[in-house]
């Protein structure tokens, strides 16, 4: 299976290259970026490692040697500027993200490819790549709350001192201010996590906030994400190459669950070889109902500012 990273040289898109690198699933990992150089000296310096790690090819390249790829992974993105609200840099990103479809569609795609959107605002980015590229929708992925259900499992586990990978906690809708926690479905090793000592409604509501804070606690600490999300990113590719069928809160559109459509945000989601197996509409507590539908209205408010 072959990756090609959008945006290969930056922070997440190296991150993810790494996370795949020590994965050992994927064939082949081809990084692209406007800074070719930098591209290039991420591919070399993951290719030095390649005779400790597993039996990949590492390249950089251009998007006519990408167009043989299963998946097309688009990390690129532009920061904030100091003055900047947010709706600008989201229209900044959008005219940029344009530009990458077009320079994917240009130097030609399978038509199976796979297209992984992490570029934020992910939810409105992913339907815009939907809508652009004309692929079936069961192929266009957004990371979606993948990154924050990992946060929010991982601080739940921190705080009250459990195996990290015995906690399941998610969340769902935007990924964004509006994303809702699932407690009703959060467990430690299948048993309810809100039963769990410490784990009552003052504790939720303050692990909540932090998670959904954490991308700006971690921009204000480092500059930006980039280990969490490269490994978010390796559980959706692996999901996708080992045709594992796993039950993912990834963003894709939404047609009728939880009597959302039109949209693209996270929802239980089946996650195979063709991409979207099937969006799952399992029983949540009717609050966190309302708060994915909520989401789903924010998001479509978002999409109805954005220049196209
Ligand atoms: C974050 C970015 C990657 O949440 O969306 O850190």
């Amino acid at each position: 299976m072959k990756v090609s990273i959008i945006g290969g040289g930056g922070r997440v898109g190296s991150c993810a290259a790494f996370a795949l690198q020590c994965g050992g699933i994927v064939s082949e990992i081809q990084l692209i970026d406007a800074n070719q150089a930098m591209a290039e000296g991420e591919a070399l310096d993951l290719l030095h490692g390649s005779a400790f790690t597993a039996d990949q090819r590492i390249t950089a390249g251009s998007y006519e040697q990408a167009s043989d790829s299963d998946i097309f992974l688009i990390t690129a993105g532009l920061r904030r500027k100091p003055d900047e609200s947010r709706l600008d840099l989201i229209n900044r990103n959008v005219a940029l993200f344009v530009q990458i479809l077009e320079s994917i569609q240009k130097a030609g795609m399978r038509q199976d490819a796979i297209v992984f959107v992490v570029s934020n605002p992910v939810d409105i980015l992913t339907h815009l790549a939907g809508e652009r590229l004309g692929l079936p929708w069961q192929q266009v992925i957004g990371l979606g709350t993948m990154l924050d259900s990992t946060r929010f499992s991982s601080l739940i586990a921190e705080a009250l001192d459990l195996a990290p990978t015995q906690v399941k906690a998610l969340t769902l809708g935007e990924h964004g201010d509006s994303m809702v926690p699932i407690w009703s479905a959060s467990s430690v090793n299948g048993l309810p996590l809100t039963e769990y000592p410490g784990c009552g409604p003052g504790f939720q509501g303050q692990i909540f906030t932090r998670t959904r804070g954490s991308g700006a606690e971690v921009i204000k600490r480092k500059g930006g994400a980039g280990w969490a999300v490269g490994i978010a990113i390796r559980d959706v590719i692996h999901a996708i190459a080992l045709d594992q069928r796993r039950l993912l809160p990834v963003s894709s559109r939404v047609q009728g669950t939880y009597q959302i459509r039109d949209i693209c945000l996270s929802v239980p989601t089946v996650v195979g070889r063709g991409g979207v197996h099937q969006q799952v509409e399992l029983k949540l507590w009717p609050k966190e109902q309302t708060g994915l539908q909520q989401s789903a209205r924010a998001l479509k408010e978002t999409m109805s500012k954005v220049q196209l």
